[in-house]
C-alpha cells in the first residue's frame, strides 16, 4: 500500500466527489475519510465505493483535539486533504461561533497533529481546500488572482480566511509542507439543497417559490464539482510546498440569469410548458453583507499544471438537473426531518 491520506469532510458535497476520485484512481493509496456527519454530511454520498479495500470511514469531530491527536498517532497519515467545514454563508450569519469552532479551531487542531507526528517533510503534505470568498467582493471588472489581498465580509469567509492564514503560518513558522487552493462556487450532484442551485432544483420540482436575494444581480463564477476534484488531484500531486492556486470556471452568471436558465431546463425535463417554473421566482430580502461579484483568474493553474474545466455550464447544469431528478430517494432523505422547519423559519425571518 502507498500513501495513507486523511480526507476530512469526505461525506460532504465536494469531499465525496474527491474521495470517489481518489479511491477509484489510486488503488495503492489508502483513503481515510473523517467526517462528523453534520446536516451536510451523508454516507449515502459514497455508497458506490464504501466497500472498496482502500477506503475507510471514521466518524469524528475535528474540533476534538485529543481525538485528532490520537487518530494521527494511530494511522500515521502521510498527507491530509482538509475539506471539513461549515460551508453555508446564511448559516454563518445566524451562528458565527460554529464557523469559528470548525473552520478555525478544527483546522488548527489538524495542523497541530500534523506538526507533532510528521517527521518527513518531503513526503508529508497538508492540503487546505478553501474558497475565493476570502478575497471579498469585486466591482464590475477584474478577477481574483493568487495575490489579491484578503478582504472577507461574511462570518463564513472570515473563518476560512483565518484558517488559510493559520495554514500558511505553519508553513512559514514550522516548515510544514502545505498547499492551499481557493475555488469559486461549485455545483453538481450530492449538493445539500440549501445552496442556490440545489435549493432551486428542489423547489422547482416541488412547486415551491425560488427565493432570489435582493435584485438577483449578484454574480458568481460556477464550476462543476468534478472539475474541482480533478484540480485538487493535480495540485496535490504537483504543486510546490507553500503554494496557492485559484480554481474557477471562467463562468460568471448573475443569480437571476442562472435561475432563468435553470427554470428552462427544468420545464423541459419535467414536461412543463416553457415559462412555468420561472413563475416560482420570488424576490426576497437581501442577504446581509451580500458580496456583489466573485470571479476567478485560474491562469496560474492552467499554465503551471495544465488543468482546465471540462464542461460548458449548460452541459454541467443539465447533468446536475438529471442527477437530482434520478436520485429522488437521496433528495427525499436529506429533506426529511428538520429540513422543512429550518427553511420555513429562514424565509419567515427574511
Ligand atoms: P459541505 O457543507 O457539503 O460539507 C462539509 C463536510 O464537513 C460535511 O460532510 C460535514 O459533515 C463535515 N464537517 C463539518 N463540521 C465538521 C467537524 N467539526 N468535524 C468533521 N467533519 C465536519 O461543504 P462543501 O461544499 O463540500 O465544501 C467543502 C470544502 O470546500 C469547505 O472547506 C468549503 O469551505 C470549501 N469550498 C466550497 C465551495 C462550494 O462551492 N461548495 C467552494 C470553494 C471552497
Ligand atoms: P450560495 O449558493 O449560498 O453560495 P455563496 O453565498 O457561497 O456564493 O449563494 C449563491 C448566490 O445566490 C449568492 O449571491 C446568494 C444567492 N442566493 C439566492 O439568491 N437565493 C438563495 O436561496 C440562496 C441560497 C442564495
Amino acid at each position: 500500500m502507498g500513501k495513507t491520506i486523511l480526507v476530512t469532510g469526505g461525506a460532504g458535497f465536494i469531499g465525496s466527489h474527491l474521495v470517489r476520485l481518489f479511491v477509484n484512481k489510486y488503488s495503492d493509496y489508502k483513503i481515510v475519510n473523517l467526517d462528523k456527519l453534520t446536516y451536510a454530511g451523508n454516507l449515502a454520498n459514497l455508497k458506490d465505493i464504501e466497500n472498496k479495500p482502500n477506503y475507510e470511514f471514521i466518524k469524528g469531530d475535528i474540533v476534538d483535539a485529543t481525538f485528532i491527536n490520537e487518530l494521527f498517532t494511530k494511522y500515521k497519515f502521510d498527507s491530509v486533504i482538509h475539506l471539513a467545514a461549515e460551508s453555508h454563508v446564511d448559516r454563518s450569519i445566524s451562528n458565527p461561533l460554529e464557523f469559528v469552532m470548525t473552520n478555525v479551531i478544527g483546522t488548527v487542531n489538524l495542523l497541530n497533529a500534523a506538526k507533532a507526528t510528521w517527521t518527513q517533510p518531503t513526503t508529508n503534505r497538508f492540503y487546505h481546500v478553501s474558497t475565493d470568498e476570502v478575497y471579498g467582493s469585486l466591482g464590475e471588472t477584474g478577477l481574483f488572482t493568487e495575490t489579491t489581498a484578503y478582504d472577507p465580509h461574511s462570518p463564513y469567509s472570515a473563518s476560512k480566511a483565518s484558517s488559510d492564514h493559520f495554514v500558511r503560518a505553519y508553513h512559514d513558522t514550522f516548515g510544514l509542507d502545505i498547499v492551499i487552493s481557493n475555488c469559486s462556487n461549485n455545483y453538481g450532484g450530492y449538493h445539500f439543497p440549501e445552496k442556490l442551485i440545489p435549493l432551486s432544483i428542489y423547489n422547482i420540482k416541488n412547486n415551491k417559490s425560488i427565493p432570489i436575494y435582493g435584485k438577483g444581480e449578484n454574480i458568481r463564477d460556477w464550476l462543476f464539482v468534478e472539475d474541482h476534484a480533478r484540480a485538487i488531484d493535480v495540485i496535490f500531486h504537483n504543486a510546490k510546498s507553500g503554494s496557492t492556486y485559484n480554481i474557477g470556471g471562467h463562468n460568471e452568471w448573475t443569480n437571476i440569469d442562472l435561475i432563468r436558465l435553470l427554470c428552462k431546463v427544468m420545464d423541459k425535463k419535467l414536461n412543463r410548458a416553457e415559462g412555468t417554473s420561472a413563475q416560482l421566482i420570488t424576490y426576497v430580502k437581501d442577504r446581509a453583507g451580500h458580496d456583489l461579484r466573485y470571479a476567478i483568474d485560474s491562469s496560474k493553474l492552467q499554465n503551471d499544471l495544465g488543468w482546465k474545466p471540462s464542461l460548458q455550464f449548460e452541459e454541467g447544469l443539465e447533468k446536475t438537473v438529471n442527477w437530482y431528478l434520478s436520485n429522488e430517494e437521496w433528495l427525499n432523505n436529506v429533506t426529511s426531518g428538520d429540513y422543512q422547519k429550518y427553511y420555513q423559519e429562514q424565509y419567515v425571518k427574511r
